[in-house]
């Protein structure tokens, strides 16, 4: 088993390059299914989410070659199946975008329920199979397998969700392009990676508009080509590291970023007493002061982001007063402050409200991830704590974090990846 060891309270200082954004990178890559020709893309995450889906298009058929360590081509040209039941599929939640792309591009699908991380709550998709339905599809989910037919082409259709979600709002986008006639979605989601999706595709010959809106509008063409494209830089990366540097204290320039992504996270953190200085592409979080409480609610995009929630709230555990934090999201996203009081944090959950009375520090101890964005605020509460922390779940972190222990450890973090073998198993032999 791999963990990472943390000796923590010591401040970050220098430079962090932030990498491209998970969350646009995998509808990306589902994308290029519904693309006639070679898709570059560049700045593409090392995650492992990412190598995931690209081994399901491999499978599928897919033409996949790695130009250098961050680009890639894709070419799905000669892809012949709209069956996606691997059992990898399971590990990622994005495998979903291959309904809409599948039923875009060859009027049927067979995938496999998606997987990814559960941090406590159901995970539903009735409003990507609402959708699919207003588009004419038939679906039914059985045995794990999502089966859609339409025996042609989708129909675009107007469809308003009933939650924001940023899921059914990019499926939807995939199936509508390819789809006859128009397509309004109501009450989408805003986030940067919907803008970056639908940049995608038009710049491969789709006709979408209205994305970073509520209200998308999409024209159904008849075939996507070939052509370049750069991912965004993670919001949500970004937003990590300069919540580890509010955490651990120092002067970071966070490079690579969008700022006005960020806004919201940095309103936030100037509100806890940091200094942010934001430039052209990059960004500088300075702690000089103790850390402020403040109370924040997890909101759709341009709200505080549910994945700094985790994050934010060990920060928050060092925040002189009482803070709150209530997430808006997700039904239950709060599992890992059970870990967190393993460090001497004082967190009550009732229901879906965090309440955080701030400790003068955190002790290390060895605590475990259970989820992604967990693990990440784990990372930093490693980093805030006095004395060693261990953290086991590693896994979680390297679904969407590249390179995290050595992008740390240029900021001065004493953090290292060990590998520790597992207890050796008992062996009961029959007597007999
Ligand atoms: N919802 C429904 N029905 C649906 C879909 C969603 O009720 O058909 C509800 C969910 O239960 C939730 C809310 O709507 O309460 C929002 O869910 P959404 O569909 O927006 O989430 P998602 O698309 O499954 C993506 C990100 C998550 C991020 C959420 C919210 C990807 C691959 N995942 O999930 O990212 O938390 O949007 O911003 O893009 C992460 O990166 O760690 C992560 C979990």
């Amino acid at each position: 088993m791999t963990k990472y060891i943390i000796n923590g309270a010591k401040p970050l200082h220098g430079e962090v390059e932030i990498s491209g954004a998970k969350n646009a990178a995998v509808a990306i890559i589902a994308a290029a299914l519904m693309v006639d020709g070679v898709c570059r893309i560049e700045n593409l995450p090392q995650i492992s989410d990412v190598s995931t889906l690209l081994n399901i298009l491999k499978q599928m058929g897919a033409d996949i070659r790695v130009v250098n360590k961050r680009t890639i081509d894709i070419d799905c040209s000669h892809v012949g199946t709209s069956r996606a039941t691997f059992d990898m599929m399971r590990r990622i939640r994005a495998s979903y975008y291959l309904i809409g792309a599948l039923l875009g591009r060859f009027g049927s699908a067979d995938v496999a329920m998606p997987g990814g991380c559960n941090f406590g709550g159901v995970r539903p998709i009735d409003q990507h199979i609402k959708g699919f339905k207003a588009f004419g599809a038939d679906i039914e989910v059985k045995n794990g397998i999502v089966s859609a037919e339409t025996g042609g082409r989708l129909r675009g259709s107007q469809i308003t969700l009933d939650v924001v979600s940023v899921g059914a709002t990019i499926n939807l986008m995939l199936g509508a392009t390819l789809a006859e006639g128009n397509t309004t979605i109501v009450n989408a989601a805003r986030e940067p990676h919907i803008v970056d999706l639908a940049n995608f595709l038009n710049s491969m010959g789709a006709d979408i508009r209205g994305a970073g809106t509520n209200a998308i509008k999409v024209r159904g063409v008849r075939r996507l080509r070939g052509g370049f494209y750069s991912i965004i830089p993670d919001q949500i990366e970004a937003g990590t590291y300069m919540a580890a540097v509010a955490g651990a204290g120092g002067r970071v320039v966070i490079k690579d970023v969008i700022p006005k992504h960020l806004e919201c996270i940095s309103d936030k953190l100037r509100e806890m007493g940091l200094k942010i200085l934001e430039l052209e592409d990059s960004i500088v979080v300075e702690r000089m002061n103790p850390l402020l409480s403040t109370h924040i609610k997890t909101m759709p995009y341009p709200g505080f982001p549910t994945d700094m929630q985790p994050q934010i709230s060990t920060v928050l555990c060092l925040a002189e007063g009482m803070s709150t934090v209530s997430e808006g999201v997700w039904d239950n996203r709060f599992r890992y402050v059970d870990e967190l009081a393993k460090m001497g944090s004082s967190i009550r959950v009732i229901g879906r409200t965090a309440m955080i009375e701030g400790t003068p520090y955190l002790t290390g101890a060895p605590i475990k991830a259970g989820d992604l964005r967990a693990g990440a605020a784990l990372v930093i509460a490693g980093l805030c704590a006095r004395g060693e922390t261990t953290i086991e779940g590693v896994n979680y972190i390297e679904r969407g974090y590249e390179k995290m222990v050595k992008k740390l450890s240029d900021l001065g973090a004493d953090i290292q990846m060990r590998y520790i073998p597992d207890e050796p198993s008992i062996l009961i032999k029959d007597a007999g």
